[in-house]
């Protein structure tokens, strides 16, 4: 008998909308031969099978009832971006009922969540990242403070956000207390970060077999002043796969990737940003994505696409990791 995948798709966020972008791509390339695929929308009003019959789940044990039948899950495949789908909640759910997922666990769902403890842990396994401050909303620290561990020009980001949304780059210290005004609007918590200058790259890393693979690498040349909510969603940007580098730069970034894929021990696709600075040529990480979009214009599909794979292969080799 085939095994029967829950799709969740969704979530509480200002990224559902991408969410249900990516669900359409990855149900349409599930395997139907290998799997039988459900997709499940979880959303603030509850949580619902998106079939022709709909069916609210019964969170006692993520299960649905379709003609009278109830259907358990064999596994989990998360296109949920943001929260409870990227930071750890669902998946401490799916961990007490002992059902696999294709993402990675709890822990480094929501350690990767916050993008400041993302940078302190890579940096702690000698991965190169920006100096930054991690600020707290009740804990008024002003720009002059801050100006004088770390040196314009910097980004300021809401800690746990996604997408751009509250992210501002500052140049000039009369513009910081706004942009760290317009950040604490979106997070309790704001991340104050040095600007890294140089071309900027996104590769996605998965886990096949028990094997680490770096896809091939994206340039991303955006024409806004950085990657922002506009250039990534409203096509102000550029993406090239396979990025036109060197192949020593290319092995650098890789490298630097399958690391902190290995570090963060990370399952499923992931999508890592760096920076490659100009000063020393090494690639500086940014953040780790891990649910990384999905749709059929992402940046995954089309590096999947790149390496030669189908995505159909791709989404069932995920899945197989669940059951080994
Ligand atoms: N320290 C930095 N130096 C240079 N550019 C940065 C830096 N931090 C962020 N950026 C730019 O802002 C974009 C978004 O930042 P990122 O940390 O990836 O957050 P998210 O993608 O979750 O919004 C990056 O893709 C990059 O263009
Ligand atoms: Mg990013």
């Amino acid at each position: 008998m085939k095994k029967k995948i829950a799709l969740i798709t969704g979530g509480y966020s200002g990224e559902a909308v991408i969410s249900y972008k990516s669900a359409i791509t990855i149900e349409n390339n599930v395997d139907k031969d290998k799997w039988d695929c459900y997709k499940i929308d979880i959303n603030p009003n509850g949580w619902f099978y998106m079939g022709t019959e709909k069916a609210i789940v019964d969170k006692n044990d993520f299960s649905i009832t379709l003609d009278g039948k109830k259907i358990v899950f064999d596994a989990v495949l998360v296109g949920l971006h943001g929260t409870p789908g990227e930071d750890g909640k669902l998946q401490g759910y799916f961990d007490c009922l002992n059902i696999p997922y294709t993402s990675c666990n709890a822990a480094t769902s929501a350690l990767t969540f916050n993008k400041r403890y993302t940078v302190a842990v890579a940096a702690f396994a000698g991965i190169d990242v920006a100096k930054s401050i991690h600020l707290f909303k009740k804990i008024t620290v002003t720009p002059a403070a801050i100006l004088k561990e770390i040196q314009l020009p910097v980004f300021v980001k809401p800690n746990n956000g996604g997408s751009s949304i509250g992210m501002s780059k500052v140049n000039k210290a009369e513009d910081l207390q706004v942009a760290l005004d317009k950040a604490f609007k979106e997070d309790e918590q704001v991340l104050v970060e040095e600007f890294i200058k140089g071309r900027e790259f996104t590769i996605g890393v998965f886990k096949s077999k028990g094997e680490v693979i770096a896809l091939p690498i994206t340039e991303v040349i955006s024409k806004k002043e950085f990657f922002d909510f506009e250039a990534k969603y409203e096509g102000a940007s550029e993406e090239i796969t396979p990025a036109k580098i060197p192949s020593e730069i290319t092995n650098r970034i890789q490298d630097a990737a399958k690391k902190a894929y290995t570090v963060f021990n990370c399952n499923g696709v992931v999508r890592i940003d760096f920076i490659l600075n100009e000063a020393n040529e090494k690639p500086y990480m940014l953040e780790i994505n891990t649910v990384p979009g999905q749709s059929e214009a992402s940046i995954v599909p089309q590096q999947v696409k790149a390496m030669g794979w189908s995505l159909k292969e791709f989404y069932s080799a995920l899945i197989e990791e669940c059951f080994i």
